[in-house]
């Protein structure tokens, strides 16, 4: 392992573009659970995502679809950014042309202080219209259910993250593809990759000269040529920013 930490440092250390790409296993050492994957606790074991995570699950019962919402946001609510957040909000005032792409809706990247980021999924404390009659407001208490939580417009409110079926946020994908393409290092951290179009930013990064690097106990990239550093990130991440310091520092 040490010698894939002082690799991934040295290739980020010659980079001034720089890619990251997280999944919830990046949040997994926080106590927030990943959607698949080994843990007991994995979301999609439990529930069914075509009852909660579908504009037409809300639909049909908006019910359980707000309280299910309302479960992950009181729990998430009281997780911490772990080690590895810590080390990716270091990474991004260490290198030249740096952005971070997630599939998390946690915003646990935001509370360690990472600015330059691309949320594909939404997030788990905006409130939206269901109608989009354009209204969004943040609110992260008092709890949004229940009741139901209504808009202005009459319309009810709904979580304002991506829901399968659903296209993702304006902008975000075709921005994450442009870095991605031109990335000389591209970081792909604690996502299953099964999701598209976001599993495929590290392939196109990879297929168009990008060094790829995994950081992942379980990996999962098809990236070309990816190089995977197995391990959780809480422990991965910061070893690589500690070495990354050093060179630069020498
Ligand atoms: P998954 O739950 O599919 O995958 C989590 C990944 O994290 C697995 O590959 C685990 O091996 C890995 N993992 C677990 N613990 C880890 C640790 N400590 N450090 C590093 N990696 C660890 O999560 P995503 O790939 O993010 O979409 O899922 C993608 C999308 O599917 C989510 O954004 C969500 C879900 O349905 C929507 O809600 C639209």
């Amino acid at each position: 392992m040490q010698e894939l930490i002082e690799e991934l440092a040295a290739a980020l250390a010659g980079a001034k573009r720089v890619v990251v790409l997280t999944g919830a296993g990046t949040s997994a050492e926080s106590g927030v659970p990943t959607f698949r994957g080994g843990g007991p606790d994995a979301l999609w074991k439990g529930f069914d995502p075509m009852k909660l995570a579908t504009p037409g699950a809300f639909v049909a019962d908006p019910d359980q679809v707000w309280e299910w919402y309302e479960w992950r946001r009181a729990k998430i609510a009281a997780c911490e950014p772990n080690p590895g957040h810590h080390a990716l909000a270091e990474l991004e005032g260490l290198i030249d042309d740096f952005l971070l792409v997630t599939q998390n809706v946690d915003r646990l990247h935001q509370a360690a202080g990472s600015r330059a980021l691309i949320e594909l999924h939404g997030d788990l404390w905006t409130l939206r219209c269901f109608h989009e009659c354009g209204f969004s407001e943040e609110r992260r208490s008092p709890p949004a259910y229940p009741p139901l939580p209504r808009c202005g417009c009459g319309a009810l409110l709904r979580p304002g993250v991506v829901w399968f079926g659903e296209g993702l946020p304006p902008g975000a994908m075709e921005r994450a593809f442009a870095r991605s393409t031109r990335a000389e290092v591209f970081l792909v951290v604690g996502t299953s990759c099964v999701v598209y179009p976001a599993a495929s930013l590290a392939e196109v990064a990879g297929g168009a000269g990008a060094r790829v690097f995994e950081v992942n106990p379980v990996p999962a990239s098809r990236a070309p040529g990816v190089r995977v550093l197995a391990g959780p990130s809480g422990e991965v991440l910061p070893r690589v920013v500690s070495s990354l310091r050093r060179r630069l520092e020498a």
